[in-house]
């Protein structure tokens, strides 16, 4: 199984919204899937999937009240997700520190997971860290998203996570922007997508759906699914080498 950490540094920059997406894209792929909010306090990643109203969440599973396999949720094509509790009460009770070992009982045949993590430096934060093996590092093309994210590439390296790459989202094509060429050496890392700013984001997430579903040629969704092409492939080439 491959566990991939979706990290940004800063808040905002479309982290779950590229969890989601990306997530649908490998599952389509034919891949068993499973993404997992680990945004514990701000969760956000359930709702993009209609499951804000579920019984159970990871939260109960991080306070030991029941087994991970009870928020395995289904989502589209074959898709699971693990929801994070929106709720007050739920957010007190998780031990996020638990979160590598309950990750345990994920069932044998998952090939990705993909763990979206909160920014900064959180115990939560941490927690989503030391639970991958690999980090996707997410950004704005400007200067302030992107020096956070050197921040938990740092963080990432201290855990022994291989960085796999950056993708820059919202991306206008505007001379104001970083480049990728920037990104990619400010990081030394190679840029694995360009994700442009694109209303049918926004558009499916309204109608409760998700992009790569719900406008499946828009300009993020094909470069979304070019990217989860492009990570399903470097798995081959390593399980083949
Ligand atoms: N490529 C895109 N084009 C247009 N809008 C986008 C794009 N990616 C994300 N967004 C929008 O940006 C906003 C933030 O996205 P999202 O909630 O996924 O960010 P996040 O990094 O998970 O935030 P948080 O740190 O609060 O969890 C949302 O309104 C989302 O619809
Ligand atoms: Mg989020």
């Amino acid at each position: 199984m491959r566990r991939i950490v979706l990290g940004s540094g800063k808040g905002g920059v479309g982290r779950s919204t590229l969890t989601a997406n990306l997530g649908l894209a490998i599952a389509k792929m034919g891949k068993t899937t499973v993404v997992l909010d680990a945004s514990l306090t701000t969760p956000n990643l359930g709702a993009m999937f209609k499951l804000e109203k579920v019984p159970y969440t990871l939260n109960d599973v991080l306070a030991g009240k029941i087994p991970l396999s009870d928020v395995i949720y289904r989502g589209p094509s074959g898709l699971k997700i693990i929801p994070a509790g929106v709720t007050l009460d739920q957010v007190k009770k998780a031990l996020p520190n638990r979160l590598p070992e309950v990750l345990k009982e994920l069932p044998i045949k998952t090939e990705f997971l993909l763990i979206d993590a909160p920014g900064g430096l959180r115990r939560e934060t941490v927690a989503a860290l030391r639970a991958g093996q690999e980090v996707l590092l997410i950004t704005l093309p400007e200067i302030a998203a992107a020096s956070d994210m050197m921040k938990t590439r740092l963080i990432a390296d201290f855990f022994g996570l291989k960085p796999i790459g950056v993708v820059i989202n919202r991306v206008l094509q505007e001379e104001f922007e970083l480049t990728s060429l920037e990104i990619g050496h400010l990081l030394n890392l190679p840029v694995l997508a360009e994700v442009p700013e694109d209303v049918n984001i926004k558009k499916a997430f309204n109608l409760g759906k998700i992009a790569v579903d719900a406008s499946p040629k828009s300009p993020a969704s094909k470069a979304i699914k070019a990217l989860a092409k492009k990570l399903v492939e470097m798995r081959t080439r390593k399980s083949t080498a």
